[in-house]
């Protein structure tokens, strides 16, 4: 389906982005790995964490709504069920990395299936290392889903240094741990988001740069009783829009701050944006504030790969901060991210191509050419079918001189379903 965007003189108001989809999800997974009742407030009603949802009720557990509760009664690690049908993570990579993990562990067979982006996403890196811990995994190809994961012989602990800095691998890994009498070992040397091992609290030991994070039978896995936040990936779109349209403020209210997300603070401060954080506090174990984004003039800048994970979501609205930035910015070291929903640094490049941009797109990165005064009539957007395209070309389409059109509209509803709605509420219209 095809949306039209209007372009906007300024945006102003409130408000409360969706709860986080990547807390809503590992929520909902150890829920069902504690024996018991776990409440969480505010889950995600995004698509991603209901199809979550929806798998761990086939895996035994038991889910009550109550208003914007959940009550979900847990199995524990030992009651986990096996599913009479496909256990379907939807558009979900962190849902059948974060499963396939819980399976492996458990020894429980099931297979996991997704729509045709998730089928076409490498599976390879969670297959070799849950292999080398006793789990064997049928795939398509070796490398795609669906896949029928099962156990026949006793789960082996690994200590597995990461590859790649991947939050869904380092999390399948420990999560599979987590069934082991001996603890899994995971060495991290980049940074990603550490939801998992923060919510469960596993234990951790920094040395000389890397991370070492442990899971084992001996981990409790406490009754998962908060309130989610707001999804600062979601919330980055209104930051970057505020950032780019002149005149524009805007509250954002309630946002996690957890500092493996929040990157894109950094970056749009350093590019010069006006970024105010209010109300601190603490939410479950995850930082929570207010934000206040004022317009703001920018200029270019150079993300490095070291802090790519800590962005890895953000990096199509950065794509477009930088495009209304004042000289060349720099994407580097960012080749993660031909492996999400969509090859994203392709479908960055046909946004900016759609939006008359000067760039230059490498293996691994992209080049930028800004202007403050970046002018382009109207834009056909193609959204590829990924959520975080399609709302980052609807941010570029508010900056066009004449109406925009942006295609798979709703797949905006994987992450954020009310975006089109915030959109509608803050846009003033250009005269
Ligand atoms: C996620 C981790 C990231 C991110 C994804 C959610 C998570 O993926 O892109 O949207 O919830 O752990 P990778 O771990 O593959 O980088």
């Amino acid at each position: 389906m095809i949306k039209k965007i209007s372009p906007a003189q300024s945006l102003r108001g409130s408000i409360t982005p969706p709860s986080d989809k990547s807390i809503s999800q590992r929520a909902a997974i150890f829920s069902l790995l504690h024996e018991g009742s776990s409440v969480i407030k505010n889950y995600s009603e995004a698509e991603d964490p209901q199809s979550t949802l929806s798998c761990i009720e086939q895996l035994g557990a038991k889910v009550d709504r109550w208003g914007d509760k959940l009550q979900i009664t847990g199995t524990g690690r030992n009651g986990i069920q096996r599913p009479y049908e496909d256990l379907d993570c939807g558009n979900s990579g962190t849902a059948m990395r974060l499963l396939s993990g819980v399976l492996a562990g458990s020894g429980v067979q099931a297979k996991l299936c997704g729509d045709e982006s998730l089928s076409n996403r490498t599976m390879k890196r969670i297959i070799e290392p849950l292999e080398s811990m006793g789990a064997h995994i049928l795939a398509r190809n070796s490398e795609f889903a669906p896949l029928m994961v099962s156990r026949n012989e006793p789960l082996r602990a690994i200590d597995y240094t990461l590859p790649i800095p991947s939050a869904q691998l380092k999390s399948c890994i420990l999560l599979a741990g987590l069934f082991g009498k001996e603890p899994t070992r995971v060495v991290e040397t980049v940074p990603s988001r550490d939801h998992t091992e923060r919510i469960l609290g596993l234990k951790q030991q920094k040395i000389e740069g890397e991370t070492y994070i442990y899971s084992s039978l001996d981990d409790e896995i406490p009754a998962q009783n908060y309130t989610v936040p707001g999804d600062f990936s979601a919330a980055s779109f209104w930051i970057v829009a505020g950032s780019v349209i002149p005149g524009s403020e805007i509250l954002i209210r309630n946002v996690g701050l957890n500092p493996s997300r929040t990157a894109l603070l950094n970056i749009l401060r350093r590019m010069g944006a006006n970024i105010e954080i209010g109300n601190q506090r603490t939410e479950g174990s995850e930082p929570v504030g207010d934000l206040v984004i004022r317009s703001a003039s920018l200029t270019g800048t150079r993300i490095e790969q070291d802090i790519i994970p800590n962005c890895i979501d953000e990096l199509p609205i950065l794509s477009v901060a930088m495009l209304f930035a004042k000289g060349e910015s720099i994407i580097m070291g960012a080749g993660e991210l031909r492996h999400k929903e969509t090859d994203r640094l392709m479908a960055i490049g046909e946004m900016l191509d759609s939006a008359s941009a000067t760039y230059q797109e490498y293996e691994e990165g992209i080049i930028i050419k800004g202007s403050p005064d970046h002018k382009y009539r109207s834009g056909l957007f193609k959204g590829f079918s990924d959520h975080r395209i399609i709302m980052a070309s609807a941010i570029l389409a508010l900056k066009a001189n004449k109406e925009s059109h942006v295609m798979d509209y709703e797949k905006a509803a994987v992450s954020y379903p009310g975006f089109f709605e915030d959109l509608a509420s803050l846009s003033v219209a250009g005269s």
